[in-house]
């Protein structure tokens, strides 16, 4: 396996594959349970792959999907390239905290882009920590008319290899 590029040093604690749960909610839809599977890689460049799918707790049935890249383009700060397969482009950029116990914290806000057939998000701010084999995000997120608002909140862990 080649040796992880020293630049996204910072962010080996997510490489692996993590599953969990998490809840959907907003104004505008019933709120939902769903699974997720998350899987960060590295091809020894100076980013990680990122890919995430998730699942309908009650039927199964495919929701989300993103898929991209996380770069550290300086200390303490991070960039996250994501496509989404509903027309929409999601760059986030933020802060990456190191704790002393090696735990990761990352506070991102999203520039959009949007198709034409997409629906109306405006504005998106992720919160991410890591710590162990535990993985936590909540997203925040303006769409559809409604102000920057609670989407998403969910737990992972690690997969042992
Ligand atoms: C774990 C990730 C996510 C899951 C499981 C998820 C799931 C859902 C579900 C089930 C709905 C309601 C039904 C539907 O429209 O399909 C929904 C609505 C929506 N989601 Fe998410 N979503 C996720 C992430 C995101 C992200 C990252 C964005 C924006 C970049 C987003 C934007 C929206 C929008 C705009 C709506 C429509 C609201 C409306 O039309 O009233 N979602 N989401």
């Amino acid at each position: 396996m080649v040796d992880l590029h020293p630049a996204v040093a910072v962010l080996a604690p997510l490489l692996g594959t993590w599953t969990g749960s998490g809840t959907g909610e907003y104004p505008t839809i019933a709120t939902f349970g769903y699974s997720e599977t998350v899987t960060f890689g590295h091809i020894g460049k100076p980013f990680l792959t990122y890919t995430q799918r998730t699942a309908a707790v009650d039927d199964g049935r495919p929701l989300h999907a993103e898929t991209g890249y996380i770069r550290v383009p300086g200390p303490g700060r991070v960039e996250w390239l994501l496509a989404h397969p509903t027309g929409i482009v999601e760059i986030l950029e933020g802060t990456c905290d190191i704790g002393a116990d090696g735990s990761v914290s990352m506070e991102l806000s999203s520039t959009i882009a949007r198709s034409a057939s997409a629906k109306e998000v405006t504005a998106l701010t992720r919160s991410i920590a890591v710590s162990g084999d535990r993985l936590s995000y909540t997203v925040q997120m303006a769409a559809v008319g409604q102000p920057l608002q609670h989407h998403l909140a969910a737990v992972l862990r690690k997969e042992q290899p």
